[in-house]
């Protein structure tokens, strides 16, 4: 049973909205154990947690997480596909020998939380609520073993365009220096590890003066996997005869949310898609040639993002003219428009949370 606290909604601070800055005043949480499973789902304010330091998620890393939004319609407030959050959730616990939270029980806490906070969403579509929800091993043992204690949390921020007003352009840099995924690996899965692994490789890039890493296959080091903690789209050719190519699901790239919507809405807008793999000398061939007129990154905080820049060991490249292209311009139109209830859901993608509380 929720129960909710009676601490009310704040109001929006329009002042900054930097991504995972402006958190709402609630959260939800519930716990398992072996015996019981998952019990006790409670919403309450926003606190910090008093936790064992010999909890086997701080030591081991067995935590896995999510990210998804709610968006303010003309009508209401609605959350982008939750339910195949949901699944991409389980199946990140299942490779790290966690239980499942059920998808009732997250569409619920997404409910509780997203009622009771989205009086702080403003009327603005490039402002969305993030939400957050992450499970971890709290069990109190240094043991080498998977848990049989974890703690589910959800909790929310405000935010705005990930790459910062506009959206501008990105710059990239190809690293065949660090990897972010191995084979057999846990690169499909989202867990906290994957993205402390990655700050090095980041760090690389802006030093290199750019703004992302780019991932390529651990082996060969040559076929593009992923932009940071994003999915890539290369677009081929322009106007009425542009298609998209993304990398294919090989177990080390995330099964992007985002990354599905847009093989999805692609083809209803008319660009023909296909998941084939790229190498970073098609890459650059195809640039040069013109052959590939656009790039974008994808994911939930970034939605769509253009990429403009392109720097490697062997070089540095540009994508088009450096700006963000027509194509990418009408998919994130298209995105965004269904996200923001300006557009159709012909998916049944937005599940609608009316407010609670205050
Ligand atoms: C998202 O796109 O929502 C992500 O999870 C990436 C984030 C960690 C920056």
């Amino acid at each position: 049973m929720l129960k909710s606290s009676d601490a009310p909604t704040v109001a929006a601070d329009t002042r900054s909205f930097a991504f995972g800055t402006a958190f709402t005043d609630h959260m939800v949480s519930m716990a398992w154990d072996a015996d019981r499973g998952w019990r006790g789902m409670t919403a309450g304010p926003h606190a910090p947690l008093v936790i064992d330091p010999a909890m086997i998620g701080l030591h081991y890393g067995q935590v896995v997480f999510e990210g998804l939004k709610a968006f303010r319609l003309p009508d209401g407030v609605a959350v982008f596909r939750p339910e195949a959050h949901a699944a991409r959730l389980r199946a990140s616990a299942r490779r790290l020998m966690m239980p499942e939270v059920p998808e009732a029980d997250f569409l619920a806490a997404v409910d509780a939380l997203v009622g009771l906070d989205q009086g702080a969403i403003p009327d603005d579509p490039d402002v969305s609520l993030y939400l957050r929800p992450i499970v971890f091993a709290s069990e109190r043992t240094l043991a080498l073993r998977p848990a049989r204690e974890y703690r589910f949390l959800l909790m929310a921020f405000l935010t705005e365009a990930y790459f910062g007003a506009g959206q501008r352009p990105v710059s990239v840099w190809v690293t065949t220096e660090y990897s972010r995924a191995v084979p057999g690996g846990t690169g499909a899965a989202k867990t906290a590890g994957n993205y402390a692994g990655s700050l090095m490789a980041q760090e690389e890039a802006r030093a290199q003066g750019c703004d992302q890493v780019v991932w390529v296959d651990p082996v060969e080091r040559r076929w593009v996997e992923e932009m940071g903690g994003m999915n890539l789209f290369f677009v081929y050719g322009s106007g009425s005869s542009a298609r998209l190519v993304t990398p294919p699901l090989n177990g080390n790239l995330l099964p992007g949310v985002t990354r599905d919507a847009i093989l999805r809405l692609a083809p209803e807008l008319g660009i023909a898609v296909s998941e084939e793999r790229v190498s970073v000398e098609d890459w650059r061939a195809g640039c040069e040639s013109g052959e590939i007129s656009e790039v974008f990154a994808c994911g939930t905080a970034a939605r769509i993002s253009a990429v403009g820049e392109v720097r490697s060991d062997a070089g540095g490249w540009t994508v088009g003219d450096g700006s963000c292209g027509e194509v990418t311009d009408r998919l994130f139109g298209a995105l965004s428009g269904v996200q923001t209830g300006r557009l159709p859901d012909r998916h049944g993608w937005l599940r609608r949370v009316e407010a609670t509380g205050t």
